[in-house]
């Protein structure tokens, strides 16, 4: 058998993991969630969802998937010991397994569309075409372009075809290399642009929006999106980190990797914060726009912020939406990751077979999901276009249900493997933390997520 793939140095496998983390999530995501839901009190919940429930189940994707070294789909087959679920456990964790791999493919698909928006935006506010554009034009802009059937599709093949070449490269020539150039680049960017931001007359207002908690704001509803957000954004509870973690050496340490991923991946998505709201609130526009804030309000606000200096506006705005596409191509690479790693072990194939056959596939569902804003928007499965329905399974279902699985995973192995594999068979310092973990991961977290989810699905 070939010798598996493996990442070449230690902040490779850091900078994968977190380039796979950060993306649309952080920059699109995150600031229109923050806006719809309160700002500053909005933050805090999710800090905490992070800390408590993403990073253990972030620990628990990292530890298995470097313990099996495969793909999810097998390593959900193979690894679980103590048979927790009775007796038809083996076909429940191979109906997890399936899912992690359908929710791969999935989430490739959607995603790819919105990355192909921000490529497309890039293009434009390069040839400078947004100047003197008034708010209405960006809006009216943006509708008829992603509604119409062929140009949305383009920038979207091509941001799927440039993340099938990166995966075809391999782990360290594809992935990590990619990782390596991109990541460093993208916080470069998010420093300059939050430094423009904060120079801005009126900058104050924006920083309190998400800096000062107004804990009224509060509610069980809040709780929901932060846990859905702090689930999307650092990419767990579908095994796409697990994948990763399965090129991971046996020497990394997974805890400590997985508090700096979590680290990188919160600040970006503050920092983005910091270069939105200020920008939003210096001229008057209102935080809660929702999705559409990065692309109608936003053009418009650096616009009227900038203005004043021709070139500032410029360069502002095309670093932005690069910003955006780097964010977003790091991680279509760990989605399509995921599958690849499934379809050449699974059935033999070589990497570079897999993955295109992946990513044309991906193409056909991706246009679906694009026509779901134009033609299709009556094609309906559930009273959801293709985009909000798979959008819906993979953020809404299998991620909390993955993430409780991860939990399960964790206790099927027993407390004294768990140990072993945080502390790398004894050789770091960190039993108590692993004693913690195990407790938390059997019982707290678990019930958490249900709770949380059981709510969502009834609201
Ligand atoms: N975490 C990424 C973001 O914030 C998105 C992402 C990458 C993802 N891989 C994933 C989401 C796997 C769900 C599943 O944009």
């Amino acid at each position: 058998m070939n010798k598996r793939a493996n990442f070449a140095t230690r902040l490779g496998a850091i900078l994968a993991a977190a380039g796979s983390a950060v993306g649309l999530g952080n920059i699109w995501r995150f600031p229109c969630e923050t806006g719809a839901n309160g700002g500053a009190a909005f933050i805090l919940v999710y800090i905490f969802c992070i800390a408590f429930i993403t990073v253990p189940v972030l620990i628990a994707e990292l530890a298995a998937g470097r313990e099996s070294r495969t793909n999810v789909y097998d390593a959900f087959r193979t690894l679980p010991k103590k048979t927790i679920l009775g007796r038809h456990g083996r076909i429940v964790w191979t109906f997890v397994g399936a899912m992690c791999v359908l929710a791969g493919f999935l989430v490739f698909s959607y995603y790819s569309v919105v990355a192909g928006w921000t490529l497309q935006y890039t293009i434009e506010a390069g040839i400078d075409s947004f100047a003197g554009k008034t708010s209405a034009q960006f809006a009216a802009d943006f509708n008829t372009f992603i509604s119409d059937p062929v140009r949305p599709a383009l920038p979207m093949i091509a941001f799927i075809v440039t993340t099938t070449v990166i995966v075809t490269l391999g782990v360290q020539r594809g992935i990590e290399l990619a990782s390596k150039i991109m990541m460093p680049l993208l916080l470069v960017l998010l420093g300059v642009l939050a430094c423009c931001s904060l120079t801005l007359p009126g900058a104050s207002a924006g920083l309190e929006f998400l800096f000062k908690p107004d804990f009224s704001k509060i509610t069980p509803q809040v709780a929901i999106s932060a846990m859905g957000q702090a689930f999307f954004t650092l990419s767990v509870g579908m095994g796409c980190l697990m994948t990763y973690a399965s090129y991971f050496s046996d020497k990394v340490n997974i805890v400590k990797d997985a508090f700096s991923v979590a680290f990188i991946d919160s600040c970006v998505a503050i920092l983005a914060g910091v270069i939105i709201f200020p920008a939003a609130m210096s001229v008057g526009v209102s935080p809660d726009t929702g999705p559409t804030l990065v692309f109608i309000t936003l053009p418009n606000v650096f616009q009227q912020a900038f203005g004043a200096t021709p070139w500032l506006c410029y360069g502002v705005t095309v670093l932005f939406y690069l910003l955006l596409v780097m964010a977003a191509l790091t991680s279509t690479i760990s989605m399509l990751e995921i599958t690849t790693a499934f379809v050449s072990e699974k059935f033999g194939l070589s990497r570079r077979k897999s993955a295109v056959m992946l990513g044309t596939v991906t193409c056909v569902a991706g246009f679906a999901c694009s026509m779901s804003f134009g033609n299709w928007s009556d094609v309906t499965l559930f009273g959801m276009g293709f985009f909000d329905l798979f959008d819906y399974f993979v953020a809404k279902l299998v991620m909390p249900i993955g993430g409780i699985f991860m939990c399960l995973l964790m206790r099927s192995l027993g407390k004294e493997k768990v140990v072993s594999m945080l502390t790398n068979n004894g050789t770091l310092r960190l039993r108590r933390f692993a004693e913690a973990f195990y407790f938390l991961v059997s019982w707290g977290i678990p019930v958490l997520i249900m709770l949380i989810f059981l709510s969502e699905l009834r609201g």
